[in-house]
This record gives C-alpha cells, sequence and structure tokens, in this order.
C-alpha cells in the first residue's frame, strides 16, 4: 500500500527530526486534531534541519568561548562638531539632495518581544511622548513627515516586525490612519524565527503539543527578512539607494539625519556600506556595546566580552579608550543588504541567550511557566555585520540628542529616564532661541516639554518661529 500524501509527508519529516534528534516534536502527534497536525508539520517543515544538530553542539549547549577575539584597538570615529576633521556642511548638502531625490528609506527592525519592558502589544505602540502620551511610532511617522516637508523627496518607511505582533502592529497602524502617512509608502514585513532549545538537553522545546517553541530571530534577521520580503526590491524600484536603521524603542532617534547620511553615502566606502552613530559611554561599567577595531576590521564588542583592563583603560586626556558606545542607528546601503544576505560567506553568527520559555512538559504534556531561564534563544545580531562592510564609518554624537531609549519599566532606559532626557532636549533647544527654562538647582528641568519632530527636527528649525513661549513655567507641562 502507498502512503497517502499527509502520511508521507509525515514520514518524511519524521525521519529529517530523527536524523536531528528532535523526534520528540511529534510526540502528541496523535492526540492533535487534523488542523493542528498540519499546523505542526508546516512549522516543522519551515525549519532549516541542516544547521540545527551544528547549532546544538557549538552553541545550544555550551557557550561559546569568546576567549580569542583577536587584536582589540579603539575604533576611530568623526568627532560631532568636526573640529576641522571632516565637513559638516558637504555632509549635509549631500544627505539634503539623497533625502531630495528620494534615494533614503527609514528602516526601524521593531520585531522584538519587549519583555523587560513587560508591554502588552508591540513595543512601537508603547506611549512614549512624555506630555501627549504618543506611541513610537507616531513619534516616528511625524520625524518622516517633517524629513518629507523640509527636504522634498518621499522617505518610505519598512517595519520589520514578528510573526508575533506582525498583525497588531499593521492593525495599530490602520486605527491610527498612518499617522498621516500615505498606506502606500509604509511597508510591514515579518522577521524570520528561531526554534527556542531546552538548555539542559538541546532538545527544540515545544510551546503548546501542536506548536514549536520559537523565537524571533534577533535584529540580524533583518538583512534576510529584507530581502526575502522584496523590500530591498521595492526600495530599488523606488530610486532608494540607502537605508537610515533604527530601533523602534528610541524616541530621540532623528529618522533621517542629513549629515550623517550625506557622510555615510560619501564616504570612501564605495559609497558607504554600513555607517554607524556612537555614543561616549558614561563610564566603564556601562552595559553597552563598544565599537572596536578587531584585526583591523570595525566591530562591535559587546560589553560583557570586552577584557575588563580595556573596559578601563584610559586615553591621556581622562576619556575612555574604549569607550565608543553603540545607540544602534545606522546606515546601509541596499546593495550591502543584499550582499550580506546573499553570499553564504557573509552568513552572520548566532548568538545565545538564556531565558525563560513557557513550554509543554514532554512526560506529562501539562504546560509550564518556569520559574528560572529554561531555554535558550539563538540571535543574530546587526552590528555583526560591521566587519564585512568593506568600510565603515562612525560618527559621534550625543545621548540627549539621540539616545533615550525605553527598554525596562523602572529606572535606567525606562519610559521615565526616556521622558526625562525627552525634556532635556526640547529645554536645550527651546533655550538656544531665547526661551526661558526652568531648572532645579542641580540643573535639571523643572518641567515636562515635548517637541513634535512636526515642529522641530533641530534647534536651527525653531529660529524663525514666532509662536514660541518666552518663557515656560516651572512644573509645566508644555507640548510643541
Ligand atoms: P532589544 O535587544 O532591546 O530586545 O531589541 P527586545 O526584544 O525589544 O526587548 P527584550 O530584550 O525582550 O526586553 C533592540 C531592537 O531590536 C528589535 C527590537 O524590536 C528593538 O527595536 N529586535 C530585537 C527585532 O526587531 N527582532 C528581534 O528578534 C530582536
Amino acid at each position: 500500500m502507498t502512503a497517502s500524501p499527509p502520511d508521507a509527508r509525515l514520514a518524511r519529516l519524521r525521519g529529517r527530526l530523527e536524523r536531528a534528534d528532535q523526534a520528540h516534536l511529534l510526540r502528541f502527534y496523535d492526540e492533535l486534531s487534523d488542523d493542528e497536525r498540519s499546523r505542526l508539520l508546516d512549522q516543522i517543515e519551515a525549519i532549516d534541519w541542516e544547521t540545527i544538530p551544528d547549532l546544538v553542539r557549538t552553541i545550544v549547549l555550551h557557550p561559546p568561548d569568546s576567549g580569542d577575539l583577536g587584536t582589540l584597538e579603539p575604533a576611530p570615529y568623526l568627532p560631532k562638531d568636526a573640529e576641522g576633521q571632516w565637513d559638516k556642511d558637504a555632509a549635509r548638502h549631500e544627505g539634503e539632495r539623497l533625502l531630495r531625490q528620494g534615494r533614503v528609506a527609514c528602516f526601524t527592525v521593531a520585531g522584538g518581544q519587549g519583555t523587560r519592558l513587560g508591554y502588552d502589544g508591540p513595543k512601537g505602540c508603547f506611549p512614549a511622548g512624555p506630555v501627549t502620551g504618543k506611541s513610537l511610532f507616531a513619534i516616528f511617522a511625524e520625524g518622516i513627515l517633517g524629513t518629507q516637508r523640509k527636504f522634498g523627496g518621499l522617505v518610505p518607511w519598512y517595519i520589520m516586525t514578528s510573526p508575533l505582533n506582525d498583525e497588531a502592529t499593521r492593525a495599530f497602524f490602520r486605527e491610527h490612519e498612518f499617522f498621516g502617512l500615505d498606506p502606500d509608502q509604509v511597508r510591514f514585513f515579518p522577521q524570520g524565527v528561531m526554534p527556542s532549545f531546552d538548555a539542559k538537553t538541546g532538545k527544540i522545546l515545544l510551546a503548546h503539543k501542536h506548536e514549536v517553541a520559537t523565537n524571533p530571530d534577533g535584529h540580524g534577521g533583518a538583512f534576510r527578512a529584507l530581502v526575502e520580503s522584496g523590500a530591498t526590491q521595492d526600495m530599488r524600484t523606488r530610486g532608494v539607494e540607502h537605508i537610515s536603521y533604527f530601533q523602534v524603542d528610541n524616541p530621540l532617534v532623528r529618522v533621517c539625519d542629513p549629515v550623517f547620511l550625506g557622510l555615510h553615502a560619501s564616504s570612501e566606502a564605495s559609497s558607504g556600506e554600513m555607517s554607524s552613530k556612537m555614543l561616549p559611554k558614561r563610564d566603564p561599567d556601562e552595559r553597552v556595546g563598544v565599537f572596536c577595531l578587531r584585526n583591523g576590521r570595525v566591530a562591535m564588542i559587546e560589553y560583557s566580552d570586552l577584557p575588563e583592563h580595556l573596559a578601563r583603560r584610559r586615553n591621556p586626556d581622562g576619556s575612555l579608550a574604549f569607550g565608543a558606545g553603540n545607540p544602534a542607528i545606522h546606515a546601509l546601503s541596499v546593495d550591502f543588504v543584499e550582499r550580506v544576505h546573499r553570499d553564504p560567506a557573509m552568513a552572520l553568527p548566532f548568538h545565545r541567550a538564556v531565558k525563560k520559555v513557557p513550554c509543554v512538559d514532554l512526560e506529562s504534556g501539562e504546560r509550564i511557566e518556569p520559574a528560572a531561564p529554561n531555554g535558550v534563544k539563538l540571535e543574530r545580531f546587526v552590528f555583526d555585520a560591521l566587519p564585512l562592510a568593506h568600510r565603515s564609518l562612525i560618527l559621534e554624537t550625543e545621548r540627549v540628542e539621540e539616545f533615550g531609549p525605553i527598554k525596562n519599566a523602572e529606572g535606567e532606559d525606562s519610559p521615565a529616564s526616556s521622558a526625562r532626557l525627552q525634556s532635556e532636549r526640547a529645554a536645550r533647544w527651546l533655550e538656544s532661541v531665547g526661551v526661558r527654562v526652568p531648572r532645579r538647582p542641580d540643573g535639571s528641568v523643572d518641567a515636562t516639554i515635548e517637541i513634535s519632530p512636526l515642529t522641530a527636527m533641530g534647534p536651527e528649525d525653531l529660529a524663525d518661529r514666532t509662536d514660541l513661549p518666552r518663557e515656560i513655567e516651572r512644573g509645566a507641562r508644555v507640548a510643541l
């Protein structure tokens, strides 16, 4: 008797699972409905089984040794004020030309799970405006609208979601009528996922009897997702050459910074492949990756991998020698994104994170909410592409101007700290055009101030405004 097609499929996939030592994924198959069976088989079919045994052996069961980092030197960067080292006006002109001609797209990575913030919904929907409660997505949309108004060209916006938040993200945009953008200029696409593994055994976890536990494959999954979703092709059709990359959690980001984009595009890097902004680290213990030259190539070294003696080394002027922190703001050329995706030699490595992964107990069939981390998630990181770029330019920026991320519910990098930074930046801009802003004895702003990117994207945009208050009252909440 020949096997019916579903049985043949089951047999084929069972064979693959057995070869990869993961046959337990079918343990509850007989108990499932037809619909659940086919969903489970679809999920199993989508996994790259050729690579799984190697990943389990080399990463899942043993944290890879970051031991030999090769030679590490501080990465060179361009100082924020140019200081005669680079031509800011030329960079700005080039960036403005690219924006005017529609050669730049925005790209937001919004596929993360946002577990630390604990917000119920895609993180981009989080109310980040300290006075208006505007969502992160709304703030970025206003940045794009403001850019278009100022420079003329269209700025398409690509948003990487994950299968977990894709529909909710799209619904949020529909509900808010795309925040005034043309729906045709906004494109969503989900990133890929990786199976999550049992940290002790290396077995892939089941989230439910009919569902493999998976996690988004990291922001480094962007290269694949951008190409395979057709986003880079869409960019080419529109004449876009460069991508302004930012994370969904940073309301202070300048979505299209002409100076940075101009520098990136006109660098010697055969028109710039991957450029980065950098922030001086606050202190040696700040948990942020650092730009280095690793064996002569620009690379990001995670704070946990940077040897202690290097993290503490100081320059003669007292600044940290390895102090170039990463705010995750990049410019990428469309060519580079496609090259990284297509060339197998450029495949980005996986990183291992041990996290709590709810799963089904294989003996009892009960679902477990683990009290302690039990699972290994594998993720790729976008910054691992840095050494692959022919030339990688780094531009210094200032924290208060561009980096107030919302990652944690409280404390550092929280909604409260981001709100303080947003007010501080707004205060600076207002003071630069003569508005009096109340400050406490310690210098902090004694008011909550929010400036929409539609009002100003930098202090220069406030210079000609006649409708600004002369003074902000102590304790006031002001949205401009
Ligand atoms: P984070 O490293 O802060 O991770 O992501 P996260 O998933 O948002 O939050 P936690 O760690 O669970 O609390 C930095 C940026 O990268 C995106 C996030 O959406 C955020 O913009 N990201 C992260 C992805 O797009 N995909 C991923 O798989 C991971």
